[in-house]
């Protein structure tokens, strides 16, 4: 798939979602940060609210659920998403929760807090359509960029390139113009990027930009 840039609306304006949305045109995903206020200290939105994105947007939907139990709740978010994203840490079974994802027709994912060691869940990869190596701690957009996570990035795309699967690898958290190289040339290759982007005055331009950067980067 090469490189995708998918920009996080958390630190959009969330009283205008769908205009919001309609200014990032470059995108490859819609990134949506899924918060309830017990995995996370903060409390952001639900199903209700991505179902009507989902009907104005012209990108699929990427959700990251930052929330307790998603063995319940993330099989309904994989109806009207394109990718779903739960945490190793919360989840019970996530075998059989990526099993449900897929069969609902979306790509799971797993992501991993900064703490959380890939090798464990080695085996799980050919299960995965996507591994998100947070590079904050989950809860908030405009946190600086914690380069303690680079070998985790590196680590995890020697582990599917032993395993010969085509996982995608995410970075959520601080990546920006500045640290969006140092990712892709640790093997990273799908960028979640909010406050850059929403805080440029430009929000396609800055997709396009951080698109050239880990492009170059990675070639
Ligand atoms: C943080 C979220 C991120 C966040 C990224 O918990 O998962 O997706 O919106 O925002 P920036 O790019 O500002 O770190
Ligand atoms: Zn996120």
């Amino acid at each position: 798939m090469g490189i995708q840039i998918t920009p996080s609306i958390l630190n959009a304006d969330l009283s205008r979602l769908a205009d919001e949305v309609a200014r990032i045109p470059s995108a490859d995903w819609v990134h949506v940060d899924v918060m309830d206020n017990h995995f996370v200290p903060n409390l952001t939105l639900g199903l209700p609210v991505i179902e009507a994105l989902g009907k104005h947007a012209s990108q699929p939907l990427d959700a990251h659920l930052m929330i307790e139990d998603p063995d319940r709740w993330a099989p309904a978010y994989a109806e009207v998403c394109g990718s779903v994203t739960f945490h190793a840490e919360a989840a019970k079974a996530p075998v059989r929760l990526a099993r449900e994802i897929r069969a609902q027709g979306a790509r799971a994912s797993m992501a991993l807090k900064p703490a959380t060691p890939i090798e464990p869940y080695e085996a799980l990869l050919p299960e995965l359509d996507m591994v998100l190596i947070m590079t904050v701690e989950p809860g908030f957009g405009g946190q600086k960029f914690l380069d303690l996570c680079l070998p985790k990035i590196r680590t995890a795309r020697e582990l599917m390139r032993k395993h010969g699967v085509e996982t995608w690898l995410q970075v959520d958290g601080g990546v920006s113009l500045e640290t969006i190289e140092r990712c892709a040339e640790a093997g990273a290759d799908v960028f979640v990027a909010g406050s850059a982007v929403y805080s440029a005055d430009d929000p396609d331009a800055m997709v396009e930009a951080l698109r050239e950067r880990a492009e170059a980067a990675s070639a």
